[in-house]
């Protein structure tokens, strides 16, 4: 294995946590099964990018189109999400990590939503790991989300520069994301953080999510610390 260790850890990972129910499948289990199981893999992930020294973790939790699912399975992943906040937020709490949530979470019903809210307020002042959650997250939703935002407030069309447009998204204040992991061997975007990930560096594995833990996570970083990013520019 190549020695990583002078190279930069990326600041902010971002992950689309890909595999669950092929993963249950496979195992002549309900895709519920294949859902829990990845539950325990972001408890595994969050605590090897704290390990890591990696500041911000995004998680690709519920898109926006994953409400076209049969009405059980999205039961069965909301009812995961208020299991995991509740069963998890003390801990967490204690790591120090904070939660962000982004999306809509209105969509999951108010109670859910206010749920989210209370774990935000609660951690907001914690700095070791920021958790950013995308739940009902879609990257054009987000960009038309910050548009209408935009209008809404008035602002100048010559003032409206990207620096000003990022503001408006729903990662205000989050840094881009350095690395995108997609597990399950799927190699495309479905519609995460369009606009966030113009420059990420992108690591595609085979592996299912509930089978992601540590060990693939470090080989992701290692990866991600052989690549070269030039952002457009001409290398020296
Ligand atoms: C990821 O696993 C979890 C969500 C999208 C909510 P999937 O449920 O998409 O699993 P596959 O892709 O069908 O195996
Ligand atoms: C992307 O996975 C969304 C999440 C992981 C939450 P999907 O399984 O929904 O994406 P497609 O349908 O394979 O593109
Ligand atoms: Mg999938």
């Amino acid at each position: 294995m190549a020695d990583i260790s002078s190279h930069p850890i990326p600041r902010h990972v971002a992950i689309i946590m890909d595999g669950n129910g092929r993963w249950a499948a496979a195992r002549k289990l309900p895709r519920a099964a294949g859902h829990r199981e990845g539950a325990k893999s972001v408890r595994r992930v969050i605590e090897a990018a704290i390990g890591a020294g990696v500041h911000y973790l995004t998680l690709f939790a519920f898109s926006s189109e994953n409400w076209a699912r049969p009405a059980e399975e999205v039961s069965d992943l909301t009812f995961l999400m208020k299991h995991y906040l509740r069963s998890e937020l003390a801990e967490l709490h204690e790591q120090g990590v904070r939660l962000v949530v982004i999306g809509e979470r209105e969509r999951f019903g108010p109670a859910l939503a206010q749920e989210l809210e209370a774990a935000e307020r609660k951690t907001a002042e914690n700095d070791r790991l920021v958790l950013v959650m995308a739940l009902s997250y879609g990257g054009r939703a987000d960009i038309v989300r910050a548009a209408r935002r935009a209008i809404e407030a008035g602002i100048p069309a010559v003032e409206l520069t990207e620096k000003a447009f990022s503001h408006l998204l729903y990662t205000d204040g989050i840094p881009d994301p350095d690395l995108l992991i997609r597990t399950s061997g799927e190699r495309r975007i479905s519609n995460f953080l369009l606009w966030q990930l113009a420059y990420a560096e992108m690591v595609f594995t085979p592996v299912l999510w509930p089978d992601f833990g540590a060990d693939e996570f470090a080989a992701a970083l290692e990866d991600y610390a052989l690549r070269e990013r030039r952002f457009g520019a001409r290398p020296a």
